[in-house]
């Protein structure tokens, strides 16, 4: 499907998981395939926009028309993003980014010598709540992967990041999500009078639900 929904609008969309050195051969992550975020970057070239996707590791072909910067870590997408940000009408921030990474990054591999290890870990920068702090933020748009409470947390969050919109799954429904084809939504935004409104996008492809969220953005930037 095509359309001019976003003809004129460039999207920044972050897509994937990160990856955070331990060592030169070992690495922290989390369940992410990437593809909601590149179902979206998918939809909204074909409405129209210019499209930047911020890419964490996965293995995922880039949508024709999209201009992709392959990244690892959290900070390299926290700096990617902010280097092509001052462009942007919409981000949205679907990357799993990683909460912490460790704190040293050690130069060699880590023998197993010790039957126990800690490892010291630090925050990432949160690259969405960044986004939307700026003086000049586009309409940002936040994910929310939850396993309990997903309609509470997911508000908590919209108001929290002072994000324009923020789409919440239940990714303890093992049928839906991370590395599912199909997803099922809860989406949330502010109205022009800063009331929360919300819709459920019923389980569908992961494109389906994609164009859902492109479209509502659209409306709400028209
Ligand atoms: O707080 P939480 O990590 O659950 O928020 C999820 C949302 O924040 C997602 O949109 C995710 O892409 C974004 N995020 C981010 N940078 C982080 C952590 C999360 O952009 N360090």
């Amino acid at each position: 499907v095509t359309s001019n929904e976003l003809a004129g609008k460039h999207l920044v969309i972050t897509a994937g998981p990160t990856r955070e050195a331990i060592d030169p051969v070992r690495y922290l992550s989390n369940h992410s395939s990437g593809r909601m975020g590149f179902a979206l970057a998918t939809a909204a070239q074909r409405m129209g926009a210019h499209v930047t996707l911020v890419a964490g590791p996965c293995q995922l072909p880039t949508p024709a028309g999209v201009t992709r910067i392959d990244v690892v870590s959290a900070e390299q997408m926290n700096t990617a993003v902010m280097g092509v940000i001052a462009e942007a009408d919409i981000f949205i921030g679907c990357a799993a980014v990683a909460d912490y990474r460790p704190t040293h990054v050690a130069d060699n591999k880590i023998k197993k010598d010790n039957d126990a290890m800690h490892i010291a870990l630090v925050k990432n920068p949160d690259i969405l709540a960044n986004v939307a702090a700026l003086a000049k933020a586009p309409f940002t748009i936040g994910f929310a992967a939850e396993t309990n409470d997903v309609a509470h947390y997911a508000q908590d969050k919209l108001q929290r990041k002072k994000l324009n919109m923020i789409a919440a799954n239940d990714v303890s429904d093992t049928n839906i999500g991370f590395n599912s084809e199909d997803n099922a939504m809860l989406l949330f935004w502010r109205d022009t009078n800063n009331t929360v409104q919300q819709q459920a996008l019923a389980r569908a492809s992961k494109s389906a639900i994609a164009q859902q969220i492109l479209q509502q953005a659209a409306k709400l930037l028209s």
